[in-house]
């Protein structure tokens, strides 16, 4: 496995991948990987001929006072999972190799970042475009993959390919979850054993939701109240936001008619997990 840590290092290899006819595959991550990148990871070398996966924590999509500094960062486990996955490229750049000055360009997508994530974490949505269209332009992936567990960011980064001719094709990869139905996530590390059991509210609120619109229930407001009640039974968990919003602009709408998201932000502690599911009143049962 190759390692870079410039980007010129990293175009090297890929450059030299395409010239030989290969395909080249991207996972951008943020390191601390788990069996969610892994799954990500395992799909691209399924597809591609060349996989890259770029580990960088990203200090643009963090603003202050969130968790940039306490970020879990784990290089070594993280180079020997991509190694024992047969990883190809492995791009850990520094800070300073990434936004060498000023950043006075960013890329900024309307509409789809108006709420959930993009309304309670102002500029997230604009660190995230800004290195992802940086990372395309350095691997030049021919197909790039990313979890619907960040439903809102797989949606923005699509439109923002699409908007902007990148000739890179996005792939959607299925939540991996804990055997008790909690999404994995790096920032689970946050959580201590009482707020780790806690933490299964959330899947379990949307499965119930789930249950609720099969059984014919498409009001979101009575949809939203089921699943803050049952959250609001943690004593530990502090809600951010609780939204049913439809997938194409991902604005919330009152009634279910058509497959939507049900997607949510939840406080435990200082970590600060997300989770969603898609619903679709088509599945009721009769
Ligand atoms: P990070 O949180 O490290 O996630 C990297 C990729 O792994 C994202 O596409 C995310 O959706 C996916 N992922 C995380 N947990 C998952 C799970 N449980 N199941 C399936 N996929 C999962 O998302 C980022 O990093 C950053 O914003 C990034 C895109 C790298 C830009 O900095």
């Amino acid at each position: 496995m190759d390692i870079a840590e410039t980007i010129d290092q990293a175009r090297q290899t890929t450059a030299a991948a395409r010239r030989a006819g290969r395909t080249v595959g991207l996972v951008p991550t943020m390191g601390a990987l788990h069996e969610g990148h892994l799954s990500l990871i395992r799909r691209c070398r399924s597809e591609c001929d060349l996989t890259a996966v770029s580990l960088f924590v990203n200090p643009t999509q963090f603003a202050p006072g969130e968790d940039f500094d306490r970020y879990p960062r784990s290089f070594a486990a993280d180079r020997d999972a991509c190694a024992a996955l047969g990883v190809d490229l492995l791009f850990a750049p520094s800070a300073g190799q990434m936004y060498p000055g000023d950043l006075l360009t960013w890329v900024h997508v309307n509409r789809i970042t108006d709420h959930l994530c993009g309304a309670t974490r102002p500029g997230f949505f604009d660190g995230v475009c800004t290195v992802v269209a940086k990372l395309f332009h350095i691997i030049q992936p021919d197909r790039a993959y990313f979890g619907e567990k960040d439903a809102q960011q797989l949606a923005v980064v699509t439109r923002m390919v699409a908007d902007l001719d990148f000739p890179v094709e996005i792939r959607a990869c299925p939540i991996v979850r804990d055997a008790d139905g909690l999404a994995l996530s790096s920032r689970n590390r946050y959580l201590d054993l009482a707020q780790r059991r806690s933490a299964v509210c959330l899947s379990r609120a949307l499965e119930q939701a789930r249950r609720l619109v099969a059984a014919g229930q498409t009001e979101a407001t009575a949809l939203i109240e089921t699943i803050r009640t049952a959250i609001a039974r943690e004593p530990q968990a502090r809600i951010d936001y609780i939204s049913i919003v439809e997938k194409e602009f991902f604005q919330p709408v009152t009634v279910i008619e058509a497959p939507c998201l049900i997607a949510l932000a939840v406080y435990f502690g200082t970590a600060r997990l997300i989770d969603n599911i898609t619903v679709d009143p088509s599945n009721q049962r009769p």
